[in-house]
């Protein structure tokens, strides 16, 4: 499974870049209202884009097709990794097929049902985002989603690829991976929480412990 990391901070990127951890980012205007100060974004998504090098998903806000298509463009100018991200509307749906027509590869976002997946892919998306932590937020099933649309692809051979997003924690992340998920998207705290085990620090430190007392240097 693909690691996203979801945020535009861009030490955060360059941390997780730097250890050779991950394969691609997700933004969102969101995180980007988080991070950007007075900055342009474009500015930011293509310094992105220079520090990792896989797909990099940058989303419009227009709410329709055309205006949607003509940030779409103007996002996927900015270099080649950019993914144009678009919301899971009617709108959204139509410039994505325009996007995927002309050869720009789309993220098609906030989806949280199957039949909306079963459209994105309709729609030609190169990866469609289903949102697992919010779907739990309301006290649904999120990783459920994710199965299902898992199911849906496979039975039919779609190609567009499942991008587990909102993913909270590390069981979310190794749960998209037991079903097959084609990516997870998540924060970078829960990034560096996958490395994390207390039997691992435990070991360490007694590891040291024990090759201390030979004096002895590698
Ligand atoms: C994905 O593309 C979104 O940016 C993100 O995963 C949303 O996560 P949240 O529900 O934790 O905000």
């Amino acid at each position: 499974m693909k690691i996203f990391l979801d945020t535009a901070d861009l030490s955060e990127i360059r941390r997780a870049a730097d250890a050779t951890l991950i394969d691609g980012i997700t933004t969102n205007p969101s995180l980007m209202a988080k991070t950007a100060g007075n900055r342009d974004p474009k500015e930011i998504y293509r310094e992105i884009c220079d520090i990792v090098d896989g797909p990099v998903s940058a989303e419009v806000v227009g709410t329709n097709k055309e205006t949607m298509l003509t940030e779409g463009r103007k996002l996927a100018q900015i270099h080649d990794n950019i993914v144009v991200k678009l919301p899971l509307t009617e709108e959204g749906l139509k410039a994505c097929r325009a996007l995927t027509d002309e050869g720009t590869p789309t993220n098609v976002t906030l989806c949280f049902s199957v039949s909306q997946a079963l459209l994105a892919a309709k729609a030609g998306a190169t990866f469609v985002s289903p949102f697992v932590g919010r779907i739990d937020d309301i006290s649904g099933e999120g990783m459920q989603l994710i199965h299902q649309i898992r199911q849906v692809y496979d039975n039919y051979g779609f190609e567009t690829q499942i991008l587990a997003a909102s993913l909270r924690h590390p069981q979310h992340v190794v749960e998209s991976m037991l079903i097959g998920a084609d990516a997870g998207t998540m924060p970078p705290k829960v990034l560096w929480m996958l490395a994390k085990h207390p039997l691992t620090d435990q070991g360490l430190e007694a590891f040291l412990a024990d090759w201390a007392t030979l004096g002895a240097e590698i």
